[in-house]
């Protein structure tokens, strides 16, 4: 049998993060420049049942029975059995590399449960339909994050621009895809900080809990921003988007997820002529993104090596 391979991208949070696990919009965007992938192979010198993993960016050599039941990479081949109701599915190996930076706001936990769930699915003859990708995802997103939203897993899987609402009664939220009637152009800065996404989630509920009116405030202030960057996408009008980015950013300062590390950036690349810039994901580390007029992308990356960013990459989000 073939080796069965399957890939996901990472995403950017263009505005609504952290508000959007209150029920508030969010928009994402896939990131496709870096990606997960999960590889598939038969083993047939070992017995039915057992299930190799494999993950050389962690240094981990190992076998599912071996993984700890709540370990992620666990929850996630197990997740796909159950699914599939196979008990004892052919021997195999699954292997898992991943370009996206880990802790960093680029949906990188998401992106390593959709590629295993694909390829795992496919491998067994039976491969999962989307909205089941996205639901088991959303399952092991809880891992990562706690009480995560669920916008990772859809854009992740799904791969375009969308407009997303988390729902309270079931796990999955609703997804609207963006119609993008100009395309534009993000600079995704990295501070290298690694910032794990629980922590601040974690943070922001413990601050939410003790001033639940001040924060219900920010929340419903940045739906209000997201609302009008539908439109902004929707009309073409990326000055205003960028606008819109700035204004989000001030929030999430006083929500108190930013740092002075990703607002060096930020300021680096407004200064180098972009429309508007804040950070992307959980915060206080990680990424952050620029929106950048398309003759100003390489000033803006310029800006942000100078800024001492770790890296930068491009990615242009169209429908
Ligand atoms: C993480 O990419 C975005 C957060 O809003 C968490 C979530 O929505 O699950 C910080």
């Amino acid at each position: 049998m073939p080796a069965i391979t399957a890939t996901a991208p990472g995403k950017a949070i263009l505005l609504g993060e952290h508000a959007v696990v209150y029920g508030q919009p969010a928009i994402a965007v896939p990131v496709i420049q870096v990606k997960a992938r999960a590889i598939v192979t038969a083993r047939p010198d070992r017995p039915r049942g057992w299930v190799g993993v494999q993950a050389p960016d962690i240094d981990l050599e190992t076998t599912l029975a071996d993984l700890p039941a709540d370990d992620p990479l666990a929850r996630v081949i197990s997740g796909v059995l159950e699914t599939i109701v196979i008990p004892q599915p052919p021997a195999c190996t699954v292997r898992i590399t991943s370009t996206i930076p880990i802790a960093a706001g680029l949906g990188s936990g998401a992106a390593i449960s959709v590629a295993i769930i694909r390829a795992f699915s496919e491998f067994l003859g039976r491969p999962l339909p989307n909205e089941q990708v996205s639901d088991l995802a959303f399952q092991v997103e809880k891992l990562h994050h706690g009480t995560p939203s669920g916008i990772d897993n859809t854009v992740v899987t799904y791969e375009r621009a969308v407009y997303f609402t988390k729902s309270n009664d079931a796990a999955r939220g609703q997804m609207m895809t963006l119609k993008v009637a100009k395309p534009f152009t993000l600079v995704i800065g990295d501070s290298g900080v690694s910032s794990p996404t629980v922590l601040t989630v974690s943070d922001v509920r413990q601050a939410w809990l003790k001033d639940v009116e001040l924060y219900e405030g920010l929340f419903a202030s940045t739906g209000d921003l997201v609302k009008s960057a539908r439109s902004a996408i929707e009309n073409g009008d990326t000055p205003l988007l960028g606008q819109l980015m700035d204004a989000n950013q001030e929030i999430l300062e006083k929500i108190g997820v930013s740092s002075p590390d990703l607002e060096r950036l930020i300021q680096a690349a407004r200064q180098a002529g972009a429309y508007g810039a804040k950070l992307s994901g959980g915060g206080r580390g990680g990424n952050m993104i620029a929106l950048a007029p398309i003759d100003a992308t390489s000033e803006v990356v310029e800006a942000l090596t100078k800024a001492s960013a770790k890296s930068s990459l491009v990615t242009v989000v169209s429908s």
